[in-house]
C-alpha cells in the first residue's frame, strides 16, 4: 500500500515509517523539520533506537523509504495518509493541537481524491470527529471523500522498533467499515490482535493506558516510601506482588518518577478533558502530585547528607527518561538538574549517548565523557537512568577519585552491598540508608 507519514522524522513517525516500509509497503515521510530530513539522508538518524538503522537500510534497498518536506507530494501519491505530529502539552494542562491542525489543513489542501486519513498522535477524545470537519472546510472540492481513522501507537521508547514490529494489540477506531478493511490490509503482517471500535473509544484506550502505567510508577513509588519508613524490603514487596498473575511485574520499579514525552502530558489533557466533561479526576491528579514528590524527595536527600548543596559537586549519572533512549523530554534528570543549578550547586553529567544538555543549562554545568570525569572531585553520585554501564561500574576505582563518597541510586541498580563495601554512604529508593534491605540479587535478575 502507498502510506505517507506526516510528521514522518519525528519519534514516531519515523519507526512507523520505517517499520511499515520494512513490511514491504511504500512509505514517504513528510515532515516540516528539513534538516532531520537531510540528516537522515545523510545517514544521521535523530533518534538512538536499536535496529532502526539496520531497519532503514533493509527499507532503502527495496526502494520502499523516500523522504520529503512537501506534504503536498507524500499526499498526492498516497492511499492512506497517517499523521504522527506532536500533540505538547498546553499551558493548563489541555493538548496544543497546532502541529495536528496545521498538518490536517495541509493534507486537505493536497488531497484530489479519496483517502484514508490515521491520526496516530495521541489526540483528546473528539479530536478525529473534528478532524472530519476541518479537512471538510479544507478541501479542494467537496467531490472529494475521504475516511477518518484513530490508530494510536503504543510502543515505548528504548524498545520503540521491537515493539513496533510486534505490538501486543493494534487499536482501529473507525464507524466505515471500508477504513477498517484498509487498516486491516496495512496491518496484515503484523501477528496480533486487531481491535476495531469507533474514534472516541480508540482515542480514549491511549489516554487509559497511559494513565495507568503512570499510576503503577506512582504506586509503587508511595508503596517504597511507606516501605523505608516502616523498615520494609520495597524488592520482596515487588516479587510478592509480581508474582500475582492479576499484578504482573511491569512499571512496578521504584524510581524518580515518571518522564518522557508522553505520560505526563497525557495525563494531564486527561485531567483537562475529563474535566471539562464534569468528571471526577481526583486519582489522576493524585497520580501527579506523587511524581513530582519524587524529585522533591531526592534533592532533599542530597542536600541533608551533603549538609548544604552550595558549591558541592554532584555527578549525575543518566539525563535520558529512560535507558535506551537518547529522549530527554521531560526527564527527571534534567528536572533534578535545574534544581541543583537553582541552588548553586556544581553539576558534571555523564550519559552514555548524549553529550550535550539543553543551551540555558549549559554554562552551569559540566558534559563529561565518562563516568570517571563525571565523577572526579565529586561530593556525590545520583544515578538517575538505568544504563547497563551503571549496573557493574567500578565503585573501588570512583571512591578514590571522589571528594567525599556518597551514591543516591534514583533507579535501585547499585547493590548496596557492593557501595557500602566499597566505602560508599548508599541510599536507594524505598531502601533504608544502610541500603541493608537489597542484596543485589534483584540486579542480575533484571539484568538477565
Ligand atoms: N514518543 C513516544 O514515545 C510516543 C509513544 C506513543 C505515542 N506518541 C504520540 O505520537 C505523537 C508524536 O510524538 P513524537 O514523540 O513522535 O513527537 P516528535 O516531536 O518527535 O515528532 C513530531 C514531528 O512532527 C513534525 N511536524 C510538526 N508539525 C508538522 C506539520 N504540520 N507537517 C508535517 N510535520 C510536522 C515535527 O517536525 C516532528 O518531526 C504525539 O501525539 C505523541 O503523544 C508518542
Amino acid at each position: 500500500m502507498r502510506v505517507s507519514i506526516i510528521g514522518g522524522t519525528g519519534y514516531i513517525g519515523l519507526v512507523t515509517g520505517i517499520g511499515l516500509a520494512a513490511k514491504g509497503h511504500r512509505v514517504i515521510c513528510a515532515d516540516i523539520d528539513r534538516l532531520k530530513i537531510e540528516n537522515i539522508e545523510r545517514g544521521v538518524l535523530p533518534i538512538c533506537e536499536e535496529g532502526l538503522d539496520a531497519l532503514l537500510q533493509e527499507a532503502k534497498r527495496y526502494g520502499n523509504i523516500s523522504f520529503t518536506s512537501s506534504i503536498h507530494s507524500a499526499v498526492i501519491i498516497s492511499d492512506i495518509v497517517m499523521i504522527a505530529v506532536g500533540t505538547p502539552e498546553g499551558i493548563n494542562g489541555e493538548t496544543d493541537m497546532n502541529q495536528l491542525l496545521n498538518a490536517l489543513k495541509s493534507v486537505a489542501a493536497a488531497m484530489d481524491h479519496h483517502k484514508t486519513i490515521v491520526i496516530k498522535s495521541t489526540v483528546p477524545v473528539g479530536t478525529n470527529d473534528m478532524a472530519a470537519t476541518l479537512i471538510k472546510k479544507h478541501l479542494k472540492s467537496s467531490s472529494i471523500t475521504f475516511d477518518m481513522v484513530s490508530n494510536p501507537e503504543f510502543l515505548r521508547e528504548g524498545s520503540a522498533v521491537k515493539d513496533f514490529m510486534n505490538p501486543d494489540r493494534i487499536v482501529i477506531g473507525t464507524c466505515c467499515n471500508d477504513a477498517a478493511q484498509t487498516m486491516r490490509e496495512l496491518y496484515r503482517c503484523f501477528d496480533c490482535p486487531v481491535i476495531v471500535t469507533e474514534p472516541r473509544s480508540s482515542e480514549m484506550i491511549k489516554y487509559a493506558c497511559n494513565s495507568y502505567l503512570a499510576a503503577r510508577i506512582s504506586f509503587i513509588n508511595e508503596i517504597a516510601e511507606i516501605c523505608e519508613k516502616v523498615d520494609a524490603n520495597i524488592q520482596s514487596v515487588i516479587d510478592g506482588m509480581k508474582s500475582d498473575k492479576r499484578i504482573g511485574g511491569h512499571y512496578l520499579s521504584p524510581g524518580p518518577g515518571f518522564g518522557g514525552p508522553c505520560l505526563h502530558k497525557d495525563i494531564r489533557s486527561l485531567i483537562h478533558f475529563g474535566e471539562q466533561a464534569g468528571a471526577d479526576v481526583g486519582m489522576l491528579k493524585a497520580v501527579l502530585e506523587r511524581n513530582e514528590k519524587q524529585i522533591e524527595s531526592i534533592v532533599q536527600y542530597i542536600g541533608t547528607i551533603l549538609k548544604s548543596i552550595k558549591n558541592k559537586k554532584v555527578a549525575v549519572l543518566g539525563l535520558s527518561f529512560k535507558a535506551g533512549t537518547s529522549d530527554t523530554r521531560n526527564s527527571p534528570a534534567i528536572t533534578l538538574i535545574r534544581k541543583l543549578v537553582e541552588t548553586n550547586c556544581k553539576v558534571s553529567i555523564y550519559d552514555p549517548v548524549i553529550c550535550k544538555i539543553e543551551e540555558h543549562l549549559n554554562s552551569s554545568v559540566i558534559m563529561a565523557q565518562s563516568i570517571g570525569e563525571a565523577t572526579v572531585n565529586a561530593d556525590c553520585i545520583v544515578v538517575m537512568t538505568e544504563w547497563e554501564e551503571f549496573f557493574t561500574m567500578n565503585l573501588d576505582v570512583l571512591y578514590n577519585g571522589m571528594r567525599h563518597a556518597f551514591i543516591v541510586d534514583a533507579r535501585n541498580i547499585i547493590s548496596p552491598d557492593r557501595a557500602l563495601k566499597a566505602g560508599f554512604q548508599y541510599k536507594g529508593i524505598g531502601v533504608q540508608r544502610s541500603g541493608a534491605h537489597l542484596n543485589g540479587d534483584h540486579l542480575m535478575k533484571r539484568i538477565i
